[in-house]
């Protein structure tokens, strides 16, 4: 613990001199001052400094990752920082309803002022998403040009350097694919969860068949292609060739052994040794819905205050937005984990020995 080593005066240690002096409305440099453009300013500015807590969160949680093993003892740490970064969101929500007590009419008295400035150029948010995997190259065509190109040169380059550097992403997904409880030299769990899925699948195909009487040959057809979708969607999952072309076409971002790890996770998170790991995948979904609200609600604030109008960074508004909301998702392939859970009452029964691993289970 650090010593005290002088007196702290309240305004100097927390510098509000030059934090309370930055709220300059460019209105009142040129003329009248638009009595909002002070609220629009704050409202920035607050979200600003939490990306930059949100940020160190990140950025503490990637070092943690970044070992060649990550101790048990580090996770609860990672859990709550994840868990402080759903707090900060629940602020960033409810900012937006701050920002829309300025009316359409209010923000017009100011808004041409900021041509061409714009949430694009908001370089924490760009860092923000590139460590939660959303790179340059992981994003539609629609959204690259946005993505750097409405940034000056410093901004872009210290961006392009970040996008080169290992991601919170890919250092979790190293983590997944690390996880060792799906292997041993005598029991190979996926090839026992397919002749489990395979049980599975034949019971779904013996229940339509025993209620042919009831069906239409076209309701048939349906139900039987429907139950070969099913099959594909499961034969995606282990087949190499197939994963990997989902990952070409941007279908999926995860690695097939990350996912297949989460997805051993997600059965079996009654296990002690993966509470902690399924809580961390839990916030991680969590953090991604929050920003995907966060980003629809961001969306439909724009289309009150400017109907169809171009931002002012230029795009289409807020029908970018929505596209933008729908598209940027980073862990979306643990949402889509959901598809391969099967019931717990037919999951392949787990050897005692590897139970007793995880279960901390030491002799004495
Ligand atoms: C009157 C309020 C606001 C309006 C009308 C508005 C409108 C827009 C529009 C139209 C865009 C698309 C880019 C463009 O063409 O300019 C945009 C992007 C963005 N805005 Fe806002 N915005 C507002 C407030 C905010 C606030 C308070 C934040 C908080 C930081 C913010 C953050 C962003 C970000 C990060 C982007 C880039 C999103 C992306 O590319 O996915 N905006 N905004």
């Amino acid at each position: 613990m650090h010593k005290n080593q002088g007196p702290v005066y309240y305004g100097d240690y927390l510098e509000l001199n030059k934090l309370l002096d930055t709220q300059n409305p460019l209105s009142k440099k040129y003329g009248d001052e638009a009595h909002d453009e002070t609220l629009f300013i704050l409202v920035h500015q607050v979200y600003e400094l939490w990306f930059k807590q949100i940020l160190h969160e990140l950025n503490s949680i990637k070092k943690i990752f970044s070992v060649e093993k990550v101790q048990e003892s580090v996770l609860s740490t990672v859990s709550s920082r994840l868990e402080r970064i759903k707090k900060i969101q629940t602020l960033l929500l409810g900012q937006l309803e701050v920002m829309e007590t300025m009316t359409p009419m209010d923000f017009l008295e100011f808004r041409e002022l900021l041509v061409p400035a714009s949430g694009f150029q908001s370089v924490q948010f760009r860092e923000i998403e590139i460590l939660l995997g959303l790179s340059t190259s992981d994003r539609k065509e629609v959204d690259r040009e946005y993505f750097l190109g409405r940034l000056n040169k410093q901004d872009q380059e210290r961006l392009l350097k970040i996008e080169k550097e290992d991601t919170l992403f890919s250092a979790l997904e190293k983590w997944l694919e690390r996880m060792p409880f799906t292997f041993k030299e005598d029991f190979d769990f996926w090839k026992e969860y397919q002749a489990c899925v395979e049980d599975m699948l034949c019971g779904d195909e013996i229940t339509i068949f025993s209620n042919v009487a009831n069906m239409t040959p076209k309701a048939l057809e349906i139900q039987k292609a429907n139950l070969q979708s099913t099959r594909e969607t499961f034969d995606t999952l282990f087949n190499e060739e197939k994963y990997a072309n989902l990952v070409k076409e941007g279908k999926r971002r995860l690695s097939q052994k990350a996912t297949l790890n989460a997805l051993f996770v997600l059965l079996y998170r009654d296990e002690p040794i993966l509470t902690l790991p399924y809580t961390i995948l839990s916030h991680l979904m969590d953090i991604d819905e929050n920003f995907t609200t966060w980003r629809y609600k961001h969306a439909l604030m724009a289309h009150r205050m400017l109907g169809t109008k171009i931002g002012t960074g230029g795009s289409s508004g807020h029908q970018y937005l929505r596209d933008a909301a729908e598209n940027n998702r980073s862990f979306i392939d643990l949402f889509n984990l959901s598809t391969f859970l099967i019931p717990r009452s037919q999951r392949p029964s787990l050897p005692q020995e590897l139970r007793d691993e995880m279960n901390f289970n030491y002799k004495d």
